[in-house]
């Protein structure tokens, strides 16, 4: 009789809107992938799909929502590396990254830049470092709280320059923004998604991408690598996946991963995303297990790497 039940339930699922928690502000890149996903996830689900902003704390208090939810599908995480740099920020997470969460499966890579406001007086990383030398002490970045790829990205760019700046955390990149075009805040790194309308119409300045190889958009590809700009093997790049709460059932996992397997083909999706400068996963990541791995390897990968950056939040 209960498998008989779950089955109906099944055939059913989704009978009524899907929402997508966004740990991080509205207008932002992970809102902005959300969105965008959620405009081709909704014809293939055949219901409404929601997005529910819930930012804060890095995106921890948007993962530990979904961690909580009732695991039936109705509520999904759409996040990204936070999910494997939080375990080192943080003494106690209210969740546990690896086992609280059933992966549905990874969406995209983005590329990240390091931008100004446009009354910097530097206009090339030569001219920046200089000005970051000269300014010591009085130097203020932008992130979106310890966890944030903006968080990771600053920390790292910190500790290559051997300077510390004062960050100034937001509920997601897209308040920050705002307070660099008001040139309140002095530099940030943050996603493709978000800097590249803004670097397009010259409202930021931008004086580096954090790849290993420059970017091919046209209105990027003049910026040089932070890695040729003499920061050695500075790589980072943003990923994205999707996240139910645990012991949603397999069959329900099963049949969000095959929408956003096919999401993942939509040529819209992949039109607006590339225009923005990410690359929509294709490969064996999109899987469930497969993302989940991958997630376990960057958790391996970036702890190190924070804890020689030296933070931490209680
Ligand atoms: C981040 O820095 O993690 C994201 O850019 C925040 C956001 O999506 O607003």
């Amino acid at each position: 009789l209960l498998a008989a039940v779950a089955g109906a339930a099944l055939a059913e699922y989704p009978e009524k809107p899907v929402t997508i928690v966004v740990p991080f502000a509205a207008g932002g890149p992970t809102d902005k992938v959300a969105r965008d996903l959620g405009d081709v996830l909704r014809k293939q689900l055949n219901q409404p799909v929601i997005i529910e902003n819930v930012g804060g704390a890095g995106g921890t208090l948007g993962a530990a929502k979904v961690a909580k939810a009732a695991p039936d599908g109705y509520t999904v995480l759409l996040h990204h590396i936070g999910m494997a740099t939080s375990p080192a920020l943080y003494r106690k997470l209210p969740y546990d990254t690896l086992n609280d969460f059933e992966y549905v499966g990874m969406v995209n890579e983005v590329p990240m830049t390091l931008v100004g406001r446009s009354t910097l007086p530097a206009n090339t990383m030569p001219e920046l470092m200089k000005w970051i030398d000269a300014n010591k002490g009085k130097i203020n970045l932008a992130n979106a709280g310890l966890g944030a790829a903006s968080h990771l990205c600053g920390l790292l760019f910190q500790q290559a320059v051997k300077v510390d700046m004062t960050t100034v955390p937001y509920k997601g990149t897209a308040p920050a923004m705002t307070d660099l075009l008001g040139g309140q805040v002095d530099l940030m790194c943050d996603q493709t998604t978000n800097t590249t309308q803004q670097i397009e119409g010259g409202k930021i300045k931008a004086y580096a991408v954090t790849t290993p190889k420059r970017l091919t958009s046209p209105a990027l590809a003049k910026l040089p690598t932070l890695d040729e700009s003499g920061l050695k093997g500075f790589n980072v790049s943003i990923w994205h996946g999707m996240y139910a709460p645990k012991a949603t059932p397999k069959a329900v996992v099963d049949k969000l991963n095959a929408a956003l397997r096919t999401a993942m083909k939509d040529p819209e999706f992949i039109k607006r995303q590339e225009a923005l400068g990410a690359v929509v996963v294709t490969d064996a990541r999109t899987g469930g297990a497969e993302h989940k791995k991958f997630v376990e390897a960057e958790i391996a990968k970036w702890g190190p790497a924070i804890k020689a950056a030296g933070q931490y939040a209680d």
